[in-house]
């Protein structure tokens, strides 16, 4: 059976409150759920873990090594344009990552159009909503892991 990790950075836990005519009007749970019931019956295993902060991220994304996860789909929130810390620690796990971005993050302001974290994972989604997370598992699931 495959694992993926998706990993939610800072403020994702308020989707359904922050900004929804960025963000739209689904809740976090409901997206996690969403997710999951995507894939349900699949031989796959998908667990879905967020955080406010960056040490936190990286613990995660350690443990994903620990754990020998297949691959890892993260949204790291406003760290995607500033966290040298989630780029290295991305690098060090050697586990193919997706980063998903909700929104269309380079049609927004300038300082969200420069991705520090992109440049370490194998794909950037971005402006699809929740289907951006669908996407990058199946992406994942289809040309890299099974490759
Ligand atoms: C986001 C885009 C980021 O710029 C922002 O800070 C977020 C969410 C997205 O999903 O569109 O928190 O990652």
């Amino acid at each position: 059976m495959k694992q993926i990790l998706v990993i939610n950075g800072p403020n994702l836990n308020f989707l359904g409150i922050r900004e929804k005519g960025i963000y739209g009007d689904d809740d976090y749970k409901s997206v996690c759920n969403y997710i999951k019931d995507s894939f349900q019956g699949k031989d796959l295993k998908i667990e879905i873990l967020q955080s406010n902060s960056e040490g936190k991220i990286i613990d995660f994304l350690q443990m994903a090594y620990h754990n020998q996860m297949d691959g890892v789909v993260i949204n790291p929130g406003a760290y995607t344009h500033y966290s040298y810390a989630i780029h290295d620690a991305i690098k060090s796990i050697s586990i193919p990552t997706v980063e998903v971005h909700l929104s269309n993050i380079h049609e927004r302001e300038d300082f969200r159009k420069i991705s520090v974290t992109s440049p370490a994972c194998v794909k950037q989604i971005y402006g699809k909503g929740k289907e951006g997370y669908i996407e990058a598992i199946n992406f994942l699931l289809n040309d890299v892991i099974g490759k």
